[in-house]
């Protein structure tokens, strides 16, 4: 089943930054989006996950055309169904890691998973203060919270960026495997060619346009 499709997306700032980028997401599957730093690679994605309005082109989620939905529409699909998991990951400093979590669990009617606690290493620290956590510990609870709510698609921007061989790809795996048996889809920009090669397909930004090759 189809979950996204982008259509002709181009973006401009003060010079354009892609245009002509086509790109087709089903369930089940994982795509990764590699490039030079400066490329687009977060602007792209930005517009794929309904954070940015494309200059040109389409984005649609479900079968349905983004520009077309209601702002009501708009914002349950974001609360339910898409998981962001960007570099800067906006935790609330204030609060635990768990209360961060509990945060998702109402917003999204869905249950904390222990096992996912477990996977992610972060049962242990899960009632210290955010700001007292490492900073890959950080990244792992922005993981759980995204997953938490059993998101349809997951839009992450170099998500294992702050964590240690091993880690990452513990997590990367559970990233699979949650695409796998949710019937979700991943959208993954990274830089570490290996990883992207173990996503079902691979594009390269290069040259403003975006090219498929595997
Ligand atoms: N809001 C903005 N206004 C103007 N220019 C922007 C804005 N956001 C990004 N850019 C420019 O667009 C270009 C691409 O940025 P983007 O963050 O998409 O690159 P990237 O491929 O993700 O790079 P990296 O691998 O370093 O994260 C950069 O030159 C950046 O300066
Ligand atoms: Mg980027």
């Amino acid at each position: 089943m189809n979950l996204l499709t982008a259509k002709n997306l181009s973006h401009t700032f003060e010079y354009e930054l892609f245009s002509d980028v086509n790109i087709e997401l089903n369930t089940g599957e994982s795509i990764a989006i590699i490039g030079m730093s400066g490329s687009g690679k977060s602007t792209l994605l930005h517009q794929l996950s309904t954070l940015l309005i494309p200059s040109e082109g389409s984005v649609s989620l479900f079968g349905e055309d983004v520009a077309s939905m209601s702002k009501k529409r708009l914002s349950t699909i974001k609360r339910h169904d898409l998981g962001l998991i960007f570099q800067a990951h906006y935790l609330f400093n204030g609060f635990s890691a768990y209360e961060n979590l509990e945060v998702a669990q109402l917003l999204s009617g869905e249950k904390i998973e222990d096992t996912l606690l477990e996977a992610l290493h972060i049962k242990e620290p899960i009632h210290q203060k955010v700001t007292q956590l490492s900073g890959g510990q950080q990244q792992r609870v922005s993981i759980a919270r995204v997953l938490t709510k059993k998101p349809r698609i997951i839009f992450a921007d170099e998500p294992t960026g702050n964590l240690d061989k091993k880690t990452a790809d513990e997590v990367m795996q559970l990233f699979f495997n949650y695409c796998k048996t949710n019937s979700a889809g991943m959208i993954l920009v990274t830089h570490d060619n290996d990883l992207a090669h173990q996503c079902d397909k691979v594009y390269h930004l290069k040259e403003k346009k975006l090219k498929q090759i595997k």
